[in-house]
Order: C-alpha cells, then structure tokens, then sequence
C-alpha cells in the first residue's frame, strides 16, 4: 500500500445546465466557491476546486433540435459562454467537468453497474406524472392543482417501464445521518427543511428515461434500451472527477468534499438523492451541503419572460470584475436571499470600495512619494497606544477570517476588514502626518505612521485576495511587496512587520473609481442660437451626412486621470471604450482637476489618427463645448454603457 496522501479540501459548484446563459445567479455560486478555494490556498492547502457542465437531458436535447442541430455540436458551442465567463470572472478551478466526457461517463456506468449487481437497482412498470422542465416523476398525490408541486407548471401523464434506486430504504438512516451531524446540512434553516421533507414517506428514485423517449443520455451498462436519469449522470460529477473507480488514491486524497455548495433550488437533489446514492455504495458523505439563496433582481424574481435576467459580462463591462465580485459576495449573508439593483451596487462601490479602501490606498501612497521619496520608511522603535490598538487589530484579523470561513461567513469577513480599513483610516487622520511633516522633530514619528499604515494595507491586500485577486495584485505592486512576502502560508505572512523599510513603491491609478450617479442636466450643452447661425452662415463649410459618418464618436468613460508634467493644460485620460482601455491627452486641464472627471462618461472621437501631445500617444480626442470662458465635457444624460455609438 502506497503512503497515505495528505487530504486536500475539495469544494465544488453545481455543474450548470448548459443550454441557459449565464447569469449572475450562476455566478455567484461559482465566485463564492472561487473565494473558498482561494483562501484555502493561501493557507496552505491542497485544493481541488471543480465546476463544470450538466450536458444530457431532455431540455438540451429538445434546444438543439430547435436549432436543427447535433446535441454534442450544440453543447460544445454552449459551454463556451460558461468557460468564457468564468475565465473573465478570475475563477480559479482546478478542473472543469462536462458530463459529455468519457473520464465521467465510465464512472457513471461503473456506479450504476456496482448498484446493480447489489441490487440496488430494479426494473419496474411506471405510472406518473412527468414534469418536462424538471424533468422529474411525480405522483397524483404530490401534484399542485394538477401542476408541478416544485415549479408550478404542467405535467404529462406516462405509463412505462423504468429502473429504480432502492432510495427508500436509506430513509431512517439518513434522518439519523443528518441529525447527528449539525453541520452536513447548511445553514441550519435549510436542514430543518430536508427533515421536514423527510417526515413523509420518501419513495425510490426512477434512474433511467427509455430511449425511444429520450437519447442524449448515458446508456445503462445492464440494459442499452435505456438512457440514465440526467440527475443521477450529473450528481455522479462530484466523484468521477476527483477519480472514484478510475483513481482511487487520487480519490482518497479529495474525498469527502468539504462542501458541495449549491442554491436552495437543488437542496432535495443533493441531500436525499445524492446521500443515498453515496450510501449505497458504500461512500462515505460529502462534509457538507451548503445551500445559498437566491438573487432577484430590483425585487422581482429573474426570468427570461420578465426580461430582467441579470448578464455579469454587462455587469462586469460596466463596474469592472472585481468590483462584482465584491458586491455579490459583501451584499447577503450566504444562505439568505439578496436582492440585486445597479443603484445598491453603486452604492457599495463608492463607499467601501472608492472611499474607504481606494482612499486608505491612495493617501497612503501619495504621503510615501511626498514625504519619504517613494520608499518605505524605517519605523521608529517607540510604539504609541494608537500603534499598538491598530496592529493588534490587524493581527486580529487572522483568527476572526479562520472561524467565519468554516461556515462560509463571507459577508462578516469583509465587514471584519472593513472594520479595519476604517480603522486605518482614522489611524491617519488621528496622527494627522501631515502636520507632523512640518516639525523636523517628528521625522521619526512621521516614518512609523506611514510604515504603520503601509504594513496595514499589505495585510488588508491579504484578506481580500480570495474576493477582488485584481485589486490585491494592484495593492501588491503599489506597495512595492517582493513576492516572497505574500507566497507563504496566511498564518505566517498575516504577521505585523514584513514589509521592507527601504521598499520602492510604484504610485499607480485609482484603485477604484467613483462611479458617478447620473449626469446632472445642466451638464448637457445647448448650442446657442448665435452658434447655429454661425454654421448656417458658412455654407461653404458644410459636410455631407456620408462624411459625417466617417467620424465615429463613442461613449468613454474615464477610468483614471492625471496632470501631464510640464502642461498646465493636459490631462492624462484613460478611458474605456467598452472593449478596450485608451490612452487620451486633452486640452482640458484649466477647467478640470482629475479627479473630477474620473469615472464620468464623455464623448470620444474615436478613430482619430493617434498623435503625440508633449510626447505622449493620445488614441483619440474628447469632445467639450466652449465659448472661450467656459469649458464643458459633452456627457450623455442617461446611464449608456461604455462603447455606445454616438450617433
Ligand atoms: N444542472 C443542475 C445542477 C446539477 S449539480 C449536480 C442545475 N443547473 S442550473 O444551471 O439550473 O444551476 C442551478 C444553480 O445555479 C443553482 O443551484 C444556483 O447555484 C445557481 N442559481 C441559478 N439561479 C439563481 C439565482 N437567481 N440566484 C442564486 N443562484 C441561482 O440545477
């Protein structure tokens, strides 16, 4: 026998259902695993984090025929926009399922063969009620009003034969299972619920669809006129991978999973089925099943006829990945609903984001480059009541993260370190280096509060690693931190003090933009009626409307704004034209302060021929009313994402 491998902490999404787009309910799933899976690396661990594609069923099959086409060519097409997605989103699994593979498929079959052959599975004639959405059997006692009791739509009656998981005879075991492990089920409102479930007689489960109903399934290895229940195929996904028959060392280094994290849609698929399933052969349970809650949007349930499906690449185009990521994770207690709206999404970015964190950041750098050259400076060895209150917090931190992260506490994480953000902040405008600057005496008093709060940022940059990776790289390179500092274990590098006096910091952009709230009207430029005169007037001057069309103007938003050096009349712009960053220099420098117009949408001239401004590339130009005295950036008066036409 081989030596025993060290256990790794598994943590898996559901595998989504390949024929939907992905939207932010998806997305959260899979960001709040990503969170899981990165925080337990940077403790150390070895992590298999899975996600992935639920590929066969009727309703794929059904969505390819539409479109005239193969299931396999369909689904291959489809879950691009999952892979795609998640790439954007920074998820870091480790592996990506698709129920469509061979490595997945032999282990369903070798699953179902083991059932089989235990007599676990038998064949019986069937009568039911069959909801085609769901794709579940129901009897004439479970309907609602003749519907489907889970999603309220209609049902069809069948008559036929089918195989069946000896499901109920694993009732009272799994009751007691579940009781005599407070944590199996999550949150413990969910767990009543499943035992509220369980107090009605709990039926076999039919494991198979014939295949002249349906082929785009996994063929049962004891009876090839069959196909096997897309739930059973797809719930398999949690073992297959992690190498269940095929591997069974690899096997025992990832099972059990720490946490199968779902939506409370799919909490009677994975706490009944899937405990039985695993019971019966002979393996062991996942750790645990943690069901979050679900996301409406501006109040209203999210659906395809309503029209308000939440897109995260619209999300992300807008607000930026991170940012996203911060909300959905910052906004609901996981497990409670939450309710999505761009105003409350606005809200928490300006706030937490843009003033709070960005601000600590921002100052802190600029007092580096003002008072101390760009480098870290030494702190003194003298250590005031202020000093030791902030690093004790700061060190704090680490047991406070360890204990929420075991119940997936992610909101009391960030409001945890938000606590210390704030506290920061305050740290600095206590110790006021600003007048402490002015006082050679205090030179050494002025170099411990600046170390003191870089060092806090650095630890702060740790903690929210696992929920905006972007901003804690930025943070990184800003602080001018040498990788080895942040490569070890969080135990180790969450310590007060790593930070090298002597370090060179890189002072970058804003960290996080404001986002700017609608556009006031009186932003919006008339044209005078002297100035329309103007242009009449001069018909020499006119244009045609096919030349007007070779000027393509663009919404802009600007990401990051600076004074050019030497100029008192350029700003430095970076804008994003919703599919890339460009680099703009414009005259507008005496009517705007930078930070003024950050985060503000303008019009761009946007296939300009790039010029040279004080030897700096400008990839376009902004336009701006003026009359000489007044300068005003054109802006749209409505919310118009980055990238529109102006037209
Ligand atoms: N294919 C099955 C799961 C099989 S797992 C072995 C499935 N797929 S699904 O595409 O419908 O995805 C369901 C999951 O998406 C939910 O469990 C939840 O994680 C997530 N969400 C879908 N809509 C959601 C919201 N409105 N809000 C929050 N999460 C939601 O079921």
């Amino acid at each position: 026998m081989g030596l025993k491998m060290r256990k790794g902490k598994y943590i898996t999404t559901p595998i989504y259902y390949v024929n939907d787009i992905p939207h932010i309910g998806h997305a959260y799933t899979t960001i709040a695993a990503d969170v899981y899976a990165r925080y337990q690396r940077m403790c150390g661990h070895d992590v298999f984090f899975l996600t992935g594609t639920d590929e066969h069923g009727q309703k794929v099959q059904e969505a390819a025929g539409r479109q005239g086409r193969k299931p396999q060519e369909y689904v291959d097409e489809m879950v691009e926009r999952f892979q795609g997605l998640w790439a954007v989103l920074n998820i870091s699994n480790d592996d990506f399922i698709r129920t469509t593979e061979e490595r997945h498929i032999k282990v369903v079959q070798g699953a179902l063969d083991i059932l089989y052959k235990k007599g676990e599975i038998y064949l019986d004639s069937y009568e039911g009620w069959y909801c085609l959405p769901d794709e579940r059997f129901w009897m004439e006692k479970d309907l609602k009003e003749g519907k489907c009791p889970d999603c309220g739509r209609g049902v069809e009656h069948i008559t036929e034969s089918n195989y069946f998981f000896r499901m109920s005879k694993y009732q009272d075991w799994l009751i007691e299972y579940i009781k005599s492990h407070p944590d199996y089920i999550q949150p413990v409102s969910r767990k009543n619920e499943v035992l509220g479930f369980l107090r009605n007689p709990l039926g076999d489960l039919c494991i198979s669809r014939p295949k002249s109903r349906l082929s785009w399934g996994i063929p049962l290895p004891f009876d090839n006129n069959y196909v096997t229940y897309v739930w059973f195929d797809a719930l398999v996904n949690y073992i297959s991978i992690p190498g269940f028959i095929t591997d069974m060392e690899k096997f025992s280094k990832w099972w059990p999973a720490d946490f199968h994290l779902i939506g409370k849609d799919i909490l009677t698929t994975h706490s009944v089925y899937w405990s039985t399933m695993l019971r019966a052969l002979d393996i062991e349970p996942p750790k645990s099943i943690f069901a979050h809650g679900w996301w409406t949007v501006e109040g209203e349930k999210m659906s395809k006829s309503v029209g308000n499906v939440v897109n995260p690449f619209d999300i992300i185009k807008e607000f930026g990945v991170d940012p996203f990521r911060y909300f959905l994770m910052r906004e609901v207690t996981l497990g409670l609903d939450g309710d999505f709206s761009r105003e409350a999404m606005v809200n928490r970015i300006n706030a937490d984001l843009a003033n709070d964190i960005g601000n600590l950041l921002s100052r802190t750098i600029s007092m580096i480059e003002k008072y101390f050259d760009g480098q870290i400076p030494s702190p003194s060895s003298e250590e005031s009541s202020l000093d030791t209150e902030l690093k004790r917090a700061a060190e704090g931190l680490y047991g406070k993260v360890e204990r929420f992260m075991e119940r997936l506490e992610y909101n009391k994480i960030l409001s945890s370190v938000w606590e210390i953000i704030g506290s920061g902040n305050r740290y600095i405008d206590e110790s006021a280096p600003w007048t402490l600057a002015k006082d050679e005496t205090k030179k050494g008093r002025l170099a411990t509060v600046i170390y003191n709060s870089a060092e806090l940022l650095r630890i702060i940059s740790l903690y929210i690693n696992p929920y905006m990776p972007d901003a804690a790289i930025e943070m990184w390179f800003q602080l001018g931190v040498k990788e080895d500092i942040i490569a070890g274990k969080l135990s180790d590098i969450s310590q007060w003090g790593l930070l090298g006096p002597g370090t060179k910091i890189n002072k970058g952009g804003v960290l996080f933009p404001r986002i700017e709230t609608k556009e006031k009207v009186s932003n919006v430029m008339s044209i005078k009626p002297e100035a329309a005169t103007d242009i009449n007037l001069h018909k020499e001057d006119s244009i045609t409307i096919e030349e007007f069309a070779k000027i393509r103007l663009r919404i802009g938003k600007v990401i990051s704004a600076e004074n050019v050096q030497g100029s008192k009349k350029l700003l430095k712009l970076s804008v994003d034209m919703g599919n890339e960053r460009r680099q703009v220099v414009a005259g507008i420098a005496a009517h705007y302060r930078p930070e003024e117009i950050i985060g503000k949408s303008v019009v761009i001239v946007a296939n300009l021929k790039p010029a040279k401004l004080m030897g700096i590339e400008s990839q376009g130009m902004v336009l701006a009313a003026s009359n000489g005295e007044v300068l005003s950036l054109i802006s749209p008066d409505k919310d118009i994402p980055p990238g529109s036409a102006v037209k």
